[in-house]
């Protein structure tokens, strides 16, 4: 069992979820974490892809949501490359391997759309078992930080994930 988690984020807060889902599946799984812009696409050796980013303008960032959060709330990061990009070049797959999508949004005001969503589509379309709900993670404004108890909360949702797919026939 061998798992991989994607990731985007500007400010460091949806890399931070990534990281704490990884340390939850450690227990059971080799885990790669990788941001999206250095990800495989070719993720047939993968037995668990978890994929997660920033909800910018109600789904997935895209080049001018980017460039918005850098000219307009000094975003620390230039993403080049996110996870909507790296999610065009993933290859179909044949069998289908569980994906799972998580996204960050703020707190308040609380707001209709999601990255996660959008992602779970767009890796649905693309052959992999989605059925596993998505996580949304909280954060404070624009540049977070986390809400508190939002690590243990993803820590907790990747060992839950592990022992999904440590548990599934394949
Ligand atoms: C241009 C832009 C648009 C955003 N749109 C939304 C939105 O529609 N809904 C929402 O809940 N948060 C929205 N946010 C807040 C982001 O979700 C927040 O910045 C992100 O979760 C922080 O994660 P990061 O540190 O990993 O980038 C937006 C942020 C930016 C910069």
């Amino acid at each position: 069992m061998r798992a991989i988690v994607v990731y985007e984020s500007l400010w460091g807060n949806t890399e931070q979820v990534a990281r704490a889902i990884a340390d939850g599946l450690a227990s059971v799984a080799p885990v790669d974490v990788v941001s999206a812009d250095a990800a495989p696409t070719q993720l047939e050796t993968y037995d668990l892809v978890i994929v997660g980013g920033p909800t910018h303008a109600f789904s997935m960032s895209r080049p001018s949501t980017r460039e918005t959060a850098v000219q307009t709330q000094h975003a620390p990061r230039i993403v080049e490359r996110g996870i909507r990009e790296w999610l065009d070049d993933v290859t179909a797959v044949f069998y289908p391997i569980t994906a799972v999508t998580f996204d960050t949004k703020v707190d308040a005001p609380r707001l209709p759309g999601s990255a996660a969503k959008a992602a779970r589509h767009e890796l649905r379309s693309r052959g992999f078992d989605v059925s596993t709900a998505s996580q949304t993670f909280r954060v404070h404004g624009y540049e977070g930080p986390l809400v508190d108890g939002e690590l243990a909360r993803a820590e907790e949702w990747g060992r839950s994930l592990g022992a999904l797919v440590a548990d599934a026939p394949r």
